[in-house]
């Protein structure tokens, strides 16, 4: 069973898609990661040409860490899990995924993982384009007020100092959402058949419950 979900940065996906996974027995997959890893990658090369970087792409691997349960994102097979979340990575990543090249290597992972197993696999284009005939796909959205106080608190959580002002982190996140929506591959946007969530006002707890719902009301996978 594949459940997609997408939707705009900070809107919860990552955190929900995870506890989901956990409930169901499945597999999470943050697809967002790999698109951090090869833009990781590009920075540790010193910005290289694009021509010459998409030639010769990085390895992206991924894998589960047995004390957390949390995704694992290896380059070039040494874990970058906490380097993909930096603040350079961030400021490049809309500009990296948005290759050709670079999607079809990581869109080609991402369907090899869901076609071995059943995973809750979040991102932009999951719905759209990775798995068009996911058994449910979810769009989520929230107040990009709610979406940068989010973020913040994940910053504090993970020691990211010095953080941003509020105002600034809601104006590149917006940012960051219109280069995606705007994109001429695969652009971030709500798949015809995908249920809209808006969590603006719901808790983790309550978002993860619906999509459960949904999912256990689903027998024809
Ligand atoms: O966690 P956050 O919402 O900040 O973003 P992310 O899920 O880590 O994704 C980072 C970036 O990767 C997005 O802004 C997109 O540019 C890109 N991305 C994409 O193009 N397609 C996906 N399926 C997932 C992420």
């Amino acid at each position: 069973m594949i459940i997609a979900i997408d939707g705009p940065a900070g809107s919860g996906k990552s955190t929900t898609a995870r506890l989901v996974a956990k409930n169901l027995g499945f597999i999470y997959v943050d697809t967002g990661a790999m698109y951090r890893a090869v833009t990781l990658s590009w920075l540790e090369q010193g910005k290289p040409n694009i021509a010459d970087f998409i030639q010769d792409l990085p390895s992206i691997t991924l894998g589960i860490n047995a004390h957390t349960n949390e995704q694992q994102t290896f380059l070039n097979g040494i874990d970058v899990s906490k380097e993909i979340r930096g603040r350079e990575v961030t400021e490049h990543v809309s500009y990296i995924s948005s290759l050709k090249t670079v999607r079809e290597k990581m869109v080609e992972m991402q369907r090899n993982i869901g076609n071995a197993q059943s995973v809750v696999m979040d991102g932009r284009d999951i719905g759209t384009a990775v798995f068009p005939k996911a058994h449910l796909k979810v769009f989520m959205v929230a107040d990009i007020r709610e979406r940068a106080l989010r973020r913040l608190q994940e910053m504090k959580i993970q020691s990211m100092f010095p953080l941003p002002k509020l105002e600034d982190l809601m104006i590149t996140m917006k940012q960051r959402d219109e280069y995606d929506s705007s994109r001429e591959i695969d652009p971030l946007r709500q798949a015809d058949d995908a249920i809209l969530l808006d969590t603006s006002n719901l808790t983790i707890e309550d978002q993860a419950l619906k999509i459960i719902e949904l999912a256990n009301s689903i027998h024809n996978f």
